[in-house]
């Protein structure tokens, strides 16, 4: 049997940041048993429609990658109670038909949502927002187990490098559920 793909996206474009790793830490914990992907979509432009077709490079190899990942896995950051600006244009990118003919790449895609925070929320609000836009958007949202890390600082030494203790199992938890989901 063919291996399994999972794409990553990760909501902050910052070098150290915490989601960054998180995603990091997934690709690790899923190793073998799935090609993980971290998408990098920095060069994706803000969604403007006298640019949208034909459709930048940039979006194009995006969505590419997307289509033909059996799964989407989304580490978001939590800006002002919602989803990062950067997260949002890109789905908006995302949320358009490719061509008359072919539909958006999230239709049905199955989706994992993690996040973490330095604070106490630990970016519950902005997952359930998210879960909001992608269920408009007809994704396949895995609701149960998400993971929303809160008081992130506290498992990262002083440099910002996560070491991931007490959320390890949980991340670990995840990770076999969606590969379930994903089946
Ligand atoms: C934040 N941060 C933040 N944190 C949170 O828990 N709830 C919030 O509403 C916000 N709001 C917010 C707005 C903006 C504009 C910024 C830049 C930051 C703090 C945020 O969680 C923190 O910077 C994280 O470290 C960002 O994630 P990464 O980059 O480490 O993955």
């Amino acid at each position: 049997m063919e291996q399994k793909r999972i794409a990553a996206i990760v909501g902050s474009l910052r070098e150290n940041s915490y989601n960054r790793q998180l995603a990091l830490a997934a690709k690790e914990i899923v190793g073998e048993r799935a090609i993980f992907d971290i998408i990098d979509y920095s060069e994706v432009p803000m969604m403007n429609q006298d640019i949208e077709y034909p459709a930048p490079e940039a979006v194009c190899l995006v969505r590419e990658q997307i289509k033909t990942a059996d799964g989407l896995w989304i580490f978001t950051p939590e800006y002002n109670h919602s989803y990062p600006g950067v997260l949002k244009n890109l789905i908006d990118w995302l949320s358009r038909p490719i061509s008359k003919e072919e539909r958006q790449v999230l239709s049905r895609k199955p989706i994992a949502i993690s996040g973490a925070s330095p604070g106490m929320g630990g970016t519950l609000i902005a997952q359930d927002l998210l879960v909001m836009l992608l269920s408009m958007l007809n994704a396949n949202v895995m609701n149960s187990p998400r993971l929303a890390i809160s008081n992130i600082a506290q498992q990262a030494d002083e440099a910002g490098h996560l070491a991931l203790s007490t959320s390890l199992p949980y991340l670990q938890k995840q990770a076999d559920a969606f590969l379930k989901f994903i089946g």
